[in-house]
């Protein structure tokens, strides 16, 4: 099958990992060490390293192909939110966001009500975003996944355009993150991350990125599936050589 040509994109979710002191470095390592053709790489730090990152990329030469992202915004662009950071701020430190995580859902009780609206606070700055769906485990044994997909798709984007990308065509992603897979070192099947990718592009026609437990072992089969275009990677992507491997597999 000849694969349509859409943008290859791997991302790392650094998560609550690093400090200002050593994100730098790790961001410069990354960016030296990949650099496929084709490959746009995003880079999510916590928000304090956000400014550490971009500096260290900005002085390296190899880090002019490597994009910086948030791990969240808020859906309110200012106000009396202690402790939230809102889609604005993020001017001149990322031009990225990830938005609705499993782990938000889980942990902040994000609904699809609010990452939709957080969706249209990161689309209103400027921001690129990766918004992030997926079955937990009891969905999928019950054989529920595609609609919980679905309902997902449908609760976050009711509120927005349809033209998000906005003509870019990276400013708009999906993330197909299966909630067993994530940190678990369960992954799902090339077959059953093809089957909720294409159900995804069928709503809607951006780059899907397939999370969960991505590895260098199983990036290849993973991102060779025809509606697989990129990763999101969590663990393996403080690993300088596991992300570069996972770089690699996209690239072919
Ligand atoms: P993981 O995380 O690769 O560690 O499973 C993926 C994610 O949460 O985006």
């Amino acid at each position: 099958m000849i694969r349509p040509m859409r943008p290859v994109i791997v991302a790392g979710n650094w998560k609550m990992h690093t400090t200002p002191g050593d994100a730098g470095e790790l961001a410069r390592t990354i960016a030296r060490r990949t650099n496929e053709p084709g490959v746009a790489r995003v880079l999510c730090p916590p928000f304090v390293c956000l400014a550490a990152v971009r500096d260290a990329l900005a002085d390296e030469p190899a880090g002019l192909g490597v994009a910086v992202g948030a791990q969240n915004v808020h859906h309110e662009p200012a106000g009396a939110y202690t402790g939230e950071i809102s889609a604005p701020m993020l001017a001149g430190l990322a031009t990225w966001a990830i938005v609705g995580h499993s782990e938000r859902r889980r942990d902040a009780g994000e609904t699809d009500e609010l990452i939709g609206r957080k969706l249209l606070a990161a689309r209103a700055a400027g921001l690129r975003t990766i918004l992030c769906v997926g079955e937990q485990l009891a969905e999928r044994d019950a054989g529920r996944a595609i609609e919980v997909v679905d309902r997902q798709m449908r609760g976050c984007l009711a509120g927005a355009n349809p033209g998000l990308a906005g003509g870019d065509p990276l400013g708009f992603t999906i993330a197909y993150e299966p909630v067993w897979a994530i940190g678990t070192g369960k992954t799902a099947t090339p077959e059953q991350a093809q089957e909720a990718q294409a159900f995804i592009r069928t709503l809607i026609e951006v780059p899907v990125l397939y999370g969960g437990s991505v590895k260098p072992e199983n990036a290849p089969e993973l991102l060779s599936q025809p509606d697989v275009d990129g990763a999101l990677v969590g663990g393996a992507s403080l690993d300088v050589e596991s992300f570069a491997a996972i770089c690699e597999a996209a690239a072919k």
